[in-house]
């Protein structure tokens, strides 16, 4: 079993797709085992997003991922982390695959609907950016 850490952006929330996009992690086997709803504040996306900060896109990341709410969830299942990856498909919804979540919900490569971990250090690091252990149910 493994975990990882999913965003669901704001550009996801203000549309009022969150079930919809809950229903595709659960059809796909990953168990939401943590879960909440939180306005993210500029030093916290400026913090999670750290390994962006010289990329030209990283101003826009931050002030977009603090615009509204966000969902932030830790998903659990047999290499959750590769297969989050799969169902959110491609970074760029222009290139995403059919049936993934980015290629049915997202608008741009900045407003991608999703965010996942990419790796098993990047997963336990960003879980314990957003949650601790009381918050997390099995
Ligand atoms: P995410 O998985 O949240 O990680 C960083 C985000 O930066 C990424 O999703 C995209 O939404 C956004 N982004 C914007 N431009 C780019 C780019 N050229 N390459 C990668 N990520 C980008």
């Amino acid at each position: 079993m493994e975990r990882t850490l999913s965003i669901i952006k704001p550009d996801a929330t203000s549309r009022n797709i969150t079930g919809k996009i809950n229903s595709m992690i659960e059809n796909a086997g990953l168990k939401i085992v943590a879960q909440k709803m939180i306005r993210m504040s500029k030093e916290q996306a400026q913090n999670f997003y750290i390994q962006h900060q010289d990329r030209p896109f990283y101003d826009n990341l931050v002030e977009f991922m603090t615009s509204a709410p966000v969902i932030v969830q830790i998903l659990e299942g047999e290499d959750a982390i590769a297969k989050y990856r799969k169902i959110m498909g491609a970074t760029n919804p222009d290139i995403a695959e059919e049936g993934t979540i980015r290629k049915t919900f997202a608008i741009s490569i900045d407003k991608n609907s999703v965010h996942g971990s990419d790796s098993p250090e990047a997963s336990s690091k960003e879980i314990n950016f957003f949650f601790s252990q009381v918050e997390i149910f099995n």
